[in-house]
């Protein structure tokens, strides 16, 4: 009988994650900070015309990119003179499962099926629990997906009750948690147990599976505009689906390209508290997730992360629950799309930033997703008011996460709040001298740091220097 107590399946996590991923993250890591990275995103094997291929035959990809001509007329009308950007968005909700989180499922799917598992199981309450059990299902794979879904008094987030509802609608079999650390223990031990290959969000094949969205945009403007986005716009929680999409413009040639990060800002409440999960209206794309993956990425079911956002970051962008919800409702009344709360985070922001860029400009808006049942704003905002969150029109400002959701009464008091890229920056450097001591830092760390930030070495010895001083 092997112990199952929580020490010991801790104490196997290594073991345990080699087997149900057939890959040795030793033969990447250099230090408690510093892995090759791109050697790991290599090694994967595939390249992105494998990867567009195996997407292909499960319904995923190719999808299309619309010009929002109504939404952007409205921007031009309270923008400054030659001011006011065209703004796109690609309807990721056409892959199979309604998100571009399908992109990120198919290569561990085709991988678990090309290796000989049985199955695939991952930790997960958003729409890539739906993506992988709709993968698994076409490879012919069983599914199990772990979620988050309750708070103590058994109440669930209607969001993630819709997710449970649609792993379940394709075949996965759904086990259901409360909030807690028990999460990362009971994917270990169901990898264990049914020897089913680790889909995790972070392995170099989700990440890979994302960067065919960068390269769809870019071909995709460059046809109907003959250039270049001149920015992308893209909703940030894990930082997958920054990491992934940027990958793949740089992988086309989109070097110019400004890649702004967005999300909800949900500022003064705690994403492991009991009483706070059900007192926010957005399960992702929300700063609960996307500051703390930001600034130290490796804090996954991985031994390190291929999501790495700010090696990508140029800018990152906050909107309110109320701006997102006021947003979401124009793009179905002006636009004839009713999507959902996550890929409506980075439309929000790209009416601030369209505001500002010139006419001749295109912003692109890099997703959406399905929407409907407990995603719906309408059944959000019915929740929050039975949580005893006050939920009103006014202006933006007046948001308070957790109390109350403000609606604007005008598209042009969506302004959205950019955030300080230096103080993500240092942020991220306290946790790397967490993880290993300064003292030890060798030039190979400096170099994996620069990286992961976007600086050059002198930035990050000089900024560590200020740490250490202070
Ligand atoms: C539709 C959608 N958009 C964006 C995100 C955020 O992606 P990431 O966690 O990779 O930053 C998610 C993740 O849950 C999602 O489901």
């Amino acid at each position: 009988m092997r112990d199952m107590s929580y020490a010991a399946v801790m104490a196997r996590k290594n073991e345990i994650m080699k087997a149900s991923m057939g890959m040795d993250y030793n033969d990447f890591i250099q230090s408690p900070i510093a892995f090759d990275y791109e050697r790991m995103m290599r090694e994967t094997g595939y390249g992105l015309e494998d990867i567009v291929r195996i997407q292909t035959e499960t319904k995923v990809g190719h999808t299309p990119l619309y010009e929002l001509t109504r939404l952007t007329e409205e921007v031009r009308k309270f923008a400054g003179t030659g001011k006011g950007a065209t703004i796109l968005v690609k309807d990721e909700a056409a892959n199979a499962s309604g998100s571009f989180k399908a992109r990120r499922a198919s290569i561990s799917a085709f991988e678990a099926r090309k290796k000989g598992y049985k199955g695939l199981a991952a930790a997960t309450s958003g729409n890539y629990g739906a993506a992988v059990a709709s993968q698994a299902a076409m490879r012919g794979l069983k599914c199990i997906i772990l979620q988050e879904v309750f708070d103590s008094r058994g109440i669930g987030q209607p969001e993630i009750v819709e997710k449970s509802r649609a792993c379940e609608a394709y075949g996965a079999e759904v086990q259901r948690l409360s909030v807690g650390p028990e999460l990362f223990y009971q994917l270990l031990m169901t990898l264990e147990n049914t020897g089913f290959f680790n889909a995790s969000l972070y392995t170099p094949f989700g990440i890979k599976g994302v960067e065919t969205l960068g390269v769809e945009v870019a071909e995709q403007v460059r046809q109907r505009y003959g250039k270049n986005p001149e920015a992308v716009v893209i909703t940030h929680a894990g930082g997958g689906n920054l990491t992934g999409t940027a990958r793949g413009l740089l992988a086309a040639g989109c070097d110019k390209t400004r890649v702004v990060a967005c999300s909800v800002d949900l500022g003064g409440l705690h994403m492991a508290s009991d009483t706070d999960f059900n007192r926010k209206s957005f399960t992702t794309g929300h700063t609960g997730f996307g500051v703390p993956f930001a600034t130290w990425p490796d804090r996954v079911d991985v031994p390190r992360n291929a999501a790495r956002s700010l090696r990508y970051m140029d800018e990152y962008q906050l909107v309110t629950q109320g701006e997102v919800f006021y947003v979401t409702e124009l793009l179905t009344k002006l636009e004839g799309l009713e999507r959902g709360p996550a890929g409506n985070t980075s439309l929000t922001a790209a009416v601030t930033l369209a505001r500002q860029m010139d006419r001749d400009q295109v912003v692109v808006v890099q997703e959406t997703e399905y929407t409907g049942a407990g995603k719906h704003h309408n059944r959000q905002l019915s929740f929050a008011r039975e949580n005893g969150i006050e939920v009103r029109v006014g202006d933006p400002k007046d948001n308070v996460p957790g109390k109350a959701i403000v609606i604007p009464e005008r598209l042009e008091q969506v302004r959205g709040k950019v955030q300080d890229m230096d103080k993500l920056r240092l942020s991220y450097l306290k946790n790397a001298a967490k993880a290993h001591p300064v003292e030890q830092w060798t030039e190979g760390d400096y170099a994996f740091l620069a990286a992961d930030l976007k600086k050059d070495v002198a930035w990050v010895k000089s900024a560590i220097a200020g740490i250490e001083k202070n």
